[in-house]
Order: structure tokens, then C-alpha cells, then sequence
């Protein structure tokens, strides 16, 4: 992949991210994501790439854009596979916390492991860890592991872990060898690639959250020389069964960075939506807004982080009301 197209991934998630943070607070997750899945739609238009989206919304009979197998980009060369996810974090936005981003992967067509709608289990660490950690091993040996790694005690370790009532044996047994944890309510993405930070506060990311989501993280790990281990969590037979018709035929299989994605040609891109220890959330000032956001290519390791200023008067698109209805109207 070229280079430039870099900057024209930053365009997309910032358009995503623009739309979606109006809506922050407002109690409406369904609006804030509409909102970012028809900006991200419509900014992709511009992109000279001939992408289909493996990982997005949903079906195409459950979601009308950016489902999976959806053409996006103007068509001509690079063939692509595209991974999305419009707004991380929809409940994060309707409560106005801490976490949320809009978020996008490419990489050569058929590079992307096209992972199913369902949980996932997951551990993910930085560069200095990798190679370090093993899905099979219990979580207190992980634990250790990363710690040694990082040169660190255990006690000054931080664990990212998704406060779900699936996740309380784990809790318990990360705390009983001492390490700190970071309970978060939802948006697990943005804090599997801030474990591949040094100096972000994180350190290991682990437990059960979205397969979509994980492919997300698995790539921007890609690019930082991080790792994630994943082994899909069907809930049920259904679940096995949509798995394998997506190509995973040992649903129990470790799944591998390789197996997540599969070159480092990739490219991952992230704008805040709301604060995160990446990323800050967008901020709209009297002339427009403020965006942050990264960009990281997998082939030369660089990772840019962008500030943006957007000038609404000068982009009719972003100076229009919210939504006429939203207060009740
Ligand atoms: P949204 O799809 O509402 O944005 O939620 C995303 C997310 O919080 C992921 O970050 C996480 O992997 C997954 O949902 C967790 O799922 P659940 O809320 O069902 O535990």
C-alpha cells in the first residue's frame, strides 16, 4: 500500500469521529453510531482504493452501509480488505465516558482474518512482551511473564479487563497476584493499542470482548510489534456454524498474530471520539474542531499521531445543525 493513502485513512475515522462526538452524552448510542457509519460511508468515496469491508457493521440484510463484503473507495487498485468499526464504543458516547474511537484497518486483500460477529477471548501486549505470552498458560503466568518482560513488579503492572460479570474469576485471580487493574466499561480496542505504547499506564489487555474488535487491535499491534493471542467464544451452535462458513474450521484454535493479520503491509488508523490514554475526543471550538488521532503502517513501523483543526464555515457539511429533531422537536 501506498504511503499517502496514510493520510486519507486519517480522513475517514476524523469524519467518523467528527459526526459521532455530537452525539456524546445525548443517551442516544443508535444516533452516534448512525452518525459515524454515514460520515465514514461518505469519506470513503474519495479513497482511491478498491476496498471490500471484511469486518463492519454487520450482514447485508442487518445493516444498510459498511457491511461485510461492501465495495468502498472509488474502485481503481490497491484490492484491499477493509476493517471498521464507525464508533468503538457506543454507550461510551450516549454516557459521555472515557474510551471511545472510530477506527479502520487495511491491508492486501485477503490479509484480514474475516472474524465473525461473536466474543472472543483475548490477551494483548507491547513489542517488549511479545513473544511472551501464551492464551493456554493461566493468567497468573501471563501475568509474571509480562511483568519480567517490562522489567517490572507485578505490583506495578496495570491489566486493561472489560467489567462484564463474565469476567469475575478473572478479576479475582489478577488480583491475587497483585497486579493493578483497569476496569472499563466498554471499547476495548483503543486499550489493546495503548498496551503497545510504553508509558501509556497499560500494560496488558485480557479477557473476553468482540472478534471484530480483536482484528481491529491485532493490527495496530502488527504495526507496533506488539502481540495478541485470540480464540474465538461461540455462544452457541449458530455461532460455530457462521464461524466456520467465514473460514475458521477449529473455532478452539489459538489464533496467532499471522492468523489476525496477515502481513505488515497494513495500515491503522484511529480518531478520539471521547478521551482515552491514546487518544483525546474531539473538542468543538466557535470555528469548528479539534480531532485527534493516529495512523501507524505495519511495513516501516512509523507512527504519526495527527491534531486537526476543521474549519466547519469552510465545510457546509460539519456547520449544519445536529439533527433538527434531537431536542424533541
Ligand atoms: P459497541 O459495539 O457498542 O461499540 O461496543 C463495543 C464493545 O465494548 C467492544 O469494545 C467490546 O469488545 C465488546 O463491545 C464487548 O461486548 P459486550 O458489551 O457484549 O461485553
Amino acid at each position: 500500500m501506498e504511503r499517502e493513502l496514510t493520510l486519507e485513512f486519517v480522513r475517514v475515522t476524523e469524519a467518523a469521529a467528527l459526526e459521532a462526538g455530537r452525539w456524546m452524552g445525548r443517551g442516544n448510542k443508535e444516533k452516534a453510531d448512525e452518525a459515524a457509519v454515514n460520515a465514514m460511508r461518505r469519506m470513503f468515496d474519495t479513497v482511491q482504493i478498491d476496498g471490500t469491508v471484511v469486518i463492519g457493521e454487520g450482514e447485508m440484510d442487518e445493516a444498510p452501509m459498511l457491511y461485510i463484503g461492501e465495495r468502498v473507495g472509488t474502485g481503481t487498485p490497491p484490492e484491499l480488505d477493509v476493517a471498521v468499526d464507525p464508533l468503538e464504543g457506543t454507550n461510551i458516547v450516549a454516557k459521555g465516558l472515557t474510551g471511545a474511537i472510530a477506527v479502520l484497518a487495511a491491508a492486501p486483500r485477503g490479509c484480514l482474518l474475516h472474524a465473525p460477529d461473536m466474543y472472543m477471548e483475548k490477551i494483548a501486549v507491547g513489542p517488549r512482551a511479545a513473544g511472551r505470552i501464551s492464551l493456554d498458560a493461566p493468567v497468573e503466568e501471563n501475568i509474571k511473564a509480562v511483568a519480567a518482560a517490562l522489567g517490572k513488579n507485578v505490583e506495578d503492572l496495570t491489566a486493561v479487563i472489560l467489567d462484564r460479570p463474565r469476567h469475575e474469576e478473572l478479576i479475582r485471580r489478577v488480583r491475587q497476584t497483585g497486579a493493578r487493574i483497569r476496569l472499563i466499561s466498554d471499547g476495548d480496542v483503543a486499550p489493546a493499542v495503548a498496551v503497545g505504547f510504553e508509558g501509556t499506564g497499560v500494560d496488558l489487555l485480557i479477557g473476553i470482548g468482540g472478534a471484530p474488535e480483536g482484528v481491529l487491535a491485532a493490527a495496530a499491534l502488527r504495526c507496533l510489534g506488539g502481540e495478541m493471542q485470540a480464540r474465538l467464544w461461540p455462544m452457541d451452535n449458530e455461532e460455530e456454524e457462521r464461524a466456520r462458513k467465514m473460514g475458521i474450521d477449529d473455532i478452539r484454535r489459538v489464533l496467532l498474530m499471522d492468523d489476525l493479520v496477515k502481513s505488515d503491509d497494513v495500515i491503522f488508523a484511529a480518531t478520539g471520539v471521547t478521551d482515552s490514554t491514546l487518544l483525546r475526543g474531539v473538542i468543538y471550538t466557535s470555528w469548528g474542531a479539534r480531532t485527534h488521532s493516529v495512523v501507524m503502517r505495519g511495513q516501516t513501523g512509523t507512527v504519526r499521531f495527527i491534531e486537526a483543526r476543521h474549519h466547519f464555515s469552510r465545510k457546509p457539511d460539519y456547520a449544519r445543525p445536529l439533527d433538527s429533531n434531537l431536542f424533541g422537536a
